[in-house]
C-alpha cells in the first residue's frame, strides 16, 4: 500500500476518472482538478458507481473496499491546491498541443516538491512538443493508457529526450504498483507503439476492402475469430515462436513469405471517397451511427472486455 501519498489528476473526463480509480485502488490520495465543475461532480458520481459495480463483480483492484477507495478521491477547482505536495501529476486534458503546453507550463511552476513527476496521458502528441524548454523537463514524461484502462492495463511510457532515468524508473514502478502493465517506448516516435501497430492493421484492412477483396464484416472476423483470439493472450513474437520450433525455425520457414507478401502492400489509403461511404454504410447497417445505438454497442463491448479480464485473472491465479 502506498500510505497517504498524493497524486494530482488534471482533467476529470473519461481518462482522468479511470486514473483516479487506479491510483485510489493502490491506496493513494487522489485530488482531481477540472476547469468545469460539472465534470468534477459527474466524475464523483460515475467513479462511485463504477467502483461499486467492480466490487460486485469481484474485479476491484487492490485490497481496499470500494467505499474506502472512493473516500481517497477528492476534487478541487483550484489547480495549485490539486498539485500541492503531489508526488505524481497525471494530466488528462483534451488532446490539443497548445492546451497541453500551457498546462505543463503552469504545472512546472506550481509543483511544490522537487521529486514530483509530471506525466501526460496524451495519445499521440510527442513529448518534445509538450515539454521542451520547461525547467522541470527532466521530470516530464508521457504515460499513455489503453481505453478502458481498468480492463486493458497496458500503459506506454515515453520519455522526453531530456527525461532523467530516475523519473523513468519511478514512473514505471508507480504504474506497476497501481496494477498497470508499463511498456517502454525508449525514444519518442510518432504514434508511439500501440497506434503504430493499430494503424498498420487499419491500412491493410482498408486496402483489402478498397480493392474489392474482402467485405468489412469479413475483415473484422479475421480478428474476432482468428488473430484476436490469440492476441488476447500472446503477442506477435510469442505467436511466431510457438507456430514453429522457435523463432529461428519460424523465420527459416516463413521469412521469405513475409517479405514477398509485405512487398505487395499498396500505398497508404486516403480513407475517403467511395470506400469510406461503403464502409460507413456496411457498419451502420449493423450499428447505426447515432449516440444511443453506439452507446449500446460500447456497453456490449465493455461487458465482453470485463468477462475477458475476469477469465485472464482466473487463469493467471
Ligand atoms: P475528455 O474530453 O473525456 O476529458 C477531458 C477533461 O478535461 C474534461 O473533463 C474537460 O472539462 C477537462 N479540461 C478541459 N480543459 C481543461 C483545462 N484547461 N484544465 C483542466 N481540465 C480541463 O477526454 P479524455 O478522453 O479523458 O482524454 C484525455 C486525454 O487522454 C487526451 O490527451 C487523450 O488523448 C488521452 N487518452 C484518451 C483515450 C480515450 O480513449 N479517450 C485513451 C488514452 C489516452
Amino acid at each position: 500500500m502506498a500510505g497517504q501519498r498524493k497524486v494530482g489528476i488534471i482533467g476529470s473526463g473519461l481518462i482522468g476518472r479511470s486514473w483516479a480509480m487506479l491510483f485510489a485502488g493502490a491506496g493513494f490520495n487522489v485530488v482531481m482538478y477540472d476547469v468545469d465543475s460539472a465534470q468534477l461532480d459527474g466524475a464523483k458520481v460515475s467513479i462511485k458507481q463504477q467502483l461499486n459495480e467492480l466490487e460486485r463483480q469481484g474485479l476491484l483492484r487492490g485490497t481496499l473496499l470500494a467505499e474506502e477507495q472512493f473516500s481517497l478521491i477528492s476534487t478541487s477547482e483550484n489547480l495549485s491546491e490539486a498539485v500541492k505536495d503531489a508526488i505524481h501529476i497525471q494530466e488528462c486534458v483534451p488532446e490539443n498541443v497548445d492546451l497541453k503546453k500551457q498546462m505543463f507550463s503552469k504545472l512546472n511552476d506550481l509543483c511544490t516538491l522537487d521529486e514530483t513527476v509530471l506525466c501526460s496521458s496524451t495519445s499521440c502528441i510527442l513529448p518534445s512538443k509538450i515539454f521542451t524548454g520547461l525547467r522541470r523537463v527532466s521530470q516530464c514524461i508521457v504515460a499513455h493508457p489503453c481505453n478502458p484502462p481498468y480492463h486493458c492495463p497496458l500503459t506506454e511510457i515515453i520519455p522526453h529526450p531530456e527525461t532523467s532515468e530516475d523519473a523513468v524508473q519511478r514512473t514505471r514502478e508507480l504504474m506497476a504498483k497501481i496494477g498497470q502493465e508499463p511498456v517502454m517506448v525508449k525514444r519518442e516516435i510518432d504514434g508511439f507503439a500501440l497506434n503504430r501497430m493499430q494503424y498498420a492493421i487499419i491500412n491493410e484492412a482498408w486496402r483489402l476492402v478498397e480493392d474489392g477483396i474482402m467485405t468489412p464484416e469479413d475483415v473484422d472476423k479475421v480478428f474476432t475469430t482468428g488473430l484476436g483470439m490469440r492476441y488476447a493472450f500472446i503477442g506477435p513474437f510469442e505467436t511466431i515462436h510457438l507456430n514453429a520450433e522457435g523463432t529461428e525455425n519460424y523465420m527459416q520457414r516463413y521469412a521469405s513469405s513475409i517479405r514477398r507478401v509485405s512487398s505487395s502492400f499498396g500505398p497508404i489509403p486516403t480513407f475517403d471517397g467511395k470506400t469510406l461511404e461503403h464502409v460507413e454504410q456496411r457498419m451502420a447497417s449493423r450499428i447505426p451511427s447515432v449516440p444511443d445505438e453506439l452507446n449500446k454497442r460500447r456497453q456490449w463491448r465493455d461487458d465482453r472486455l470485463v468477462a475477458l479480464a475476469k477469465l485472464k485473472k482466473q487463469m493467471d491465479s
